[in-house]
């Protein structure tokens, strides 16, 4: 059962993107059920999040959505029901920010292990649970301009570092400019646009989302080469600290990189036990390129909103015998087995509890052979694929395999 919160975000992503006529009133929400009657998609979009920034206030629309829902009588009451005991994650204690091991990058500065994925904590959420998540002892924090939130972080790290209760200088701020920002002067000012936006004079990492413009046709265009250098510009004027790249793959990196005056510091890429991505991750490590994992815990509740058909590796019986082993949670072991493999992670959770559970990951190590357990499951599936944002008939890249440069895993029986 989940957690009221959660009923919240599911319904309110679920209406937004398929409408009322598609949900059916004797299902309680989030449910296999519930999942089970809404269009059945093969892959998400960026639909939900993009959806989800748009509304100004999130508890305020969820209230009155579900108190739609429920007079149109496509849902009944009893469906939403309270979090059960076992549901509930019990309050670890926030961690020493200063505990937590930092990689260096290849720009000489130093990435935290953990950070705190923001995707979908938008306007007050997104506030408070920047102030949470910096209680907790987060001190890397992941955003984009396309999740709609940098405004809503920006507000809280005004009150913090305004208040001296943190200093600049320990926090690690990760934004990304958004397909529709490619160019040198895109780039350098959707720089600007951040900075304002989130009340800080220097980004301590800046990104380009996509390999992916605005532009739709057959040629790439402008080349990332172009965008690049507007990056470059940003870290020569004290803008920013280190630059880099998401969901590149290796063949979209290689044409430019040695003649990069600024070599990407790193490239964030979905990682997680259930899509290792071991081309990439090797790729960056022969390159000197950091990976950060992204969807960590392979982003169950989008899987469920989008009705894809993806196991939840917080089930997985391996992570929970794990779990069992070393008296810790499924997502604390999922997580520690991330920073094992050199990466740094970034667990999105709007809620102050599992912040902090998912931060207490430095009082215990997996073992050899326990981590290399994680590393064989022969499941392997994408939850973000890219489809219709990434690649479409509109071009450039068409197929999964022009985008990602590797072919689509064939449908995979469900791990037992
Ligand atoms: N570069 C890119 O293209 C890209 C793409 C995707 C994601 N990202 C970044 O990576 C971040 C994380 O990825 P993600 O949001 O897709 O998925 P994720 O971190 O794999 O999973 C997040 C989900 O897990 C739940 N969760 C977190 N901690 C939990 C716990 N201790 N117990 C139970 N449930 C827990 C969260 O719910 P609650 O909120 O209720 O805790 C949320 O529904 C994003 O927020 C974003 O910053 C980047």
């Amino acid at each position: 059962m989940l957690s009221s919160a959660r009923v919240l975000s599911s319904a309110k992503s679920t209406v937004s993107s398929h409408r009322f006529q598609v949900l059916k009133s004797n299902q309680p929400l989030g449910s296999p059920d519930f999942a089970a009657a809404l269009p059945q998609r093969k892959h998400r979009s960026v639909r939900v999040g993009a959806s989800l920034s748009r509304n100004t206030d999130p508890v305020r629309w969820t209230q009155s959505t579900l108190a739609g829902l429920l007079a149109a009588g496509l849902l009944s009451a009893g469906s939403l029901r309270p979090l059960s005991a076992s549901a509930a994650v019990s309050m670890a204690a926030a961690v020493d920010p200063k505990s937590v091991p930092t990689t260096k990058l290849n720009s000489g500065f130093d990435i935290p292990v953990i950070g705190w994925g923001t995707f979908g904590a938008n306007d007050d959420l997104g506030t408070k649970a920047t102030h949470t998540a910096l209680a907790a002892g987060y001190r890397f924090i992941d955003t984009g301009v396309t999740y709609g939130n940098e405004g809503a972080i920006g507000k809280a790290l005004k009150e913090e570092l305004s208040s001296g209760k943190i200093k600049r200088e320990d926090l690690f701020i990760c934004s990304k400019l958004w397909s529709d920002q490619h160019s040198e002067s895109g780039a350098y000012n959707a720089v600007k646009g951040s900075l304002k936006a989130l009340n800080v004079d220097y980004i301590d990492l800046y990104l380009i989302h996509w390999p992916v413009t605005d532009k739709t046709g057959d040629k790439f265009t402008p080349p990332t080469e172009e965008t690049w250098k507007g990056l470059e510009r940003a870290v020569d004027e004290g803008l920013v600290k280190s630059i880099g790249l998401s969901n590149y793959s290796p063949e979209k990196i290689e044409p430019w990189i040695k003649d990069a005056r600024i070599k990407p510091a790193v490239n964030q890429v979905e990682v997680h036990a259930h899509f290792r991505n071991a081309r990439v991750r090797e790729f960056a490590k022969a390159n000197n390129i950091h990976v950060t994992a992204y969807s960590p815990l392979s982003s169950p509740a989008n899987v469920k909103d989008m009705g894809m058909d993806m196991p939840n590796l917080m089930e997985d019986k391996t992570v929970l015998e794990l779990a069992k082993k070393y008296n810790k949670s499924p997502t604390q072991v999922l997580l520690r087995w991330g920073i094992q493999n050199g990466n740094s992670v970034i667990p999105k959770s709007a809620s102050a509890e599992h912040q902090q559970a998912n931060i207490n990951i430095f009082d215990f190590e997996l073992s050899a052979e326990d981590q290399q357990k994680l590393s064989s499951f022969s499941y392997q599936a994408k939850c973000i694929t890219g489809e219709g944002f990434g690649y479409s008939e509109k071009g450039p890249w068409h197929t999964y395999e022009e985008l990602w440069n590797e072919p689509e895993p064939a449908q995979q029986p469900r791990p037992s």
